[in-house]
């Protein structure tokens, strides 16, 4: 796609490829004989889901939530507002948050809170993407793809006003 919205390309297709796989063959060897969920962020972290499960070789299954963080487009406020809910109770599961990357941290440090209050069996964090110097709030994420510097990225699930999200890979927005 040839558009000079799109920079510096952050991740090639074939390491996320390679880092999806991975990831996906660390789940299953930690949650065989567990209980896995998978909580699958709206909707941004739909691909890497999607690609991720396919590497999970232990039972398993998913759920969807919708949350939006009040703010401007590109910083969250850390007020989240739950815009679709999980189907299912997730009481005594053992449940594991898929994001598409941790930027401030308040929203996943939100769904912490809200679904650790459900009383989950385990509660724990797969991130592809991660901004350590955005950060504002510290959370323990189990697994994490790729740290990216303080750019705005987009594609592979990654939007600006719900574009690029259909990139093979991610880049830089330019300011173009
Ligand atoms: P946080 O609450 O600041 O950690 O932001 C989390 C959410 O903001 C992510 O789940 C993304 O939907 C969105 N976001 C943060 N950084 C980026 C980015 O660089 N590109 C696209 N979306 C982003
Ligand atoms: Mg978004």
């Amino acid at each position: 796609m040839r558009d000079p919205q799109i920079g510096e390309i952050l991740v090639q297709p074939d390491d996320l490829k390679q880092k999806v796989r991975e990831i996906g063959q660390q789940i299953s060897a930690d949650y065989a004989e567990r209980d896995l969920l998978l909580v699958c962020v709206l909707k941004g972290a739909v691909f890497f889901l999607a690609d991720l499960m396919r590497h999970i070789d232990i039972p398993c299954e998913v759920d969807f939530m919708a949350v939006s963080s009040y703010g401007s487009e590109t910083d969250s406020s850390g007020v989240v507002r739950i815009l679709k809910d999980l189907d299912r109770p997730i009481a005594g599961r053992d449940v594991l948050i898929v994001e598409d990357i941790v930027d401030s941290g308040l929203t996943l440090q939100y769904l912490l809170r809200n679904l650790g209050a459900r009383e989950p069996a385990s509660l724990e964090v797969c991130a592809l993407l991660t901004k350590p110097d955005r950060r504002k709030v510290e959370l323990p994420t189990r697994y994490v793809g790729f740290e990216i510097p303080d750019k705005f990225a987009i594609g592979y699930g990654l939007d600006v006003a719900e574009r690029y999200r259909n990139l093979p890979y991610v880049a830089a927005l330019t300011d173009e």
